[in-house]
């Protein structure tokens, strides 16, 4: 049923945004974090959105994923209106997104954290697997944990995997996150300044990881980010957020040159 669905969105024409928002506002009392912003993300795109303190990035972030209800506006998935629908839904559905560190369980394994961001899904098969009985289920089981065990050889945590994730440092931490977030092969991943705090080697690991599991799955990435640096050298589309408005959008190239781009993170 729930894959059902989200064959459903998938199918939609692929002239179609994967996601696409219409006059997005929310407003805090007087404060428009979002004004009337229309964004899309295209199916397999790597769009990065960057802009000065308070511009209203992490605000279009979680509209996105539906932690945050717009005050005015509409946002579609492939050719649905989810505008109503919950963050659960909608991760069920196929759009994944990655939190800072605290969301890890930290006293159980780095493995655990990963199976269980599968089982809120789907568990072992369900009421159709507690019918038909354990042969099922359990070849289920193990093809679950091969993709989890693929999912951390991929992100640098093979070795880590019986690890309690509390004792991780930041870079391990967040890979976990991402391990998290992929797992479940995502139509649509968001990830919320994922580089913050990781050193180099680890700030290249995740850039590859996303790349690798985009080039494999044609998932679309959402990246919010500070290091624009990163988001210059990973994204197809660049959008430039400025007091709650879209203020540019374009290739790397063309952002960058931007004179009102230019201006705002100057001035
Ligand atoms: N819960 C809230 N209540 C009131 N105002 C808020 C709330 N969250 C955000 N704002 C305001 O909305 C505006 C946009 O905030 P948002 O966090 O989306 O910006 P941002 O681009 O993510 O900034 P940063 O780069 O600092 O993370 C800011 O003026 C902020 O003060
Ligand atoms: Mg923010």
């Amino acid at each position: 049923m729930r894959r059902a669905d989200i064959g459903t969105i998938a199918a939609a024409p692929a002239s179609t945004p994967l996601i696409r928002g219409v006059g997005l506002t929310v407003r805090y009392g007087g404060v428009h974090a979002v004004r009337e912003v229309d964004f899309h993300l295209d199916r397999g795109e790597f769009c990065g959105v960057i802009g000065p303190n308070g511009a209203g990035k992490t605000t279009l972030f979680d509209v996105i994923s539906g932690h945050r209800a717009v005050t005015s506006g509409r946002l579609e998935y492939g050719d649905r209106d989810i505008s109503d629908k919950s963050a659960a839904w909608r991760a069920r559905h196929g759009l994944r997104r990655t939190f800072q560190r605290q969301q890890l369980f930290g006293s159980i394994s780095v493995e655990e954290n990963v199976l269980a961001a599968q089982d809120w899904r789907g568990g072992e098969g369900g009421f159709l697997y507690d019918l038909i009985g354990s042969p099922g289920r359990s070849a289920l089981r193990e093809q679950r944990r091969a993709k989890v065990a693929t999912v951390l050889e991929q992100c640098g945590l093979a070795e880590q995997r019986h690890r309690r994730a509390g004792t991780l440092p930041i870079g391990a931490a967040r890979m976990v996150e991402l391990a998290r977030a992929v797992v479940d092969d995502p139509q649509a991943l968001l990830l919320d300044e994922p580089t913050s705090g990781l050193g180099r080697s680890d700030t290249a690991l995740l850039a590859e990881v996303v790349q690798r599991l985009r080039a494999d799955t044609g998932c679309s990435v959402l990246l919010i980010e500070h290091d624009v640096r990163f988001v210059m050298e990973n994204s197809d589309r660049v959008v430039v957020m400025h007091l709650g408005n879209k203020l540019a959008e374009g290739t790397p190239d063309e952002v960058q040159s931007n004179a009102a781009v230019i201006q705002a993170y100057l001035g």
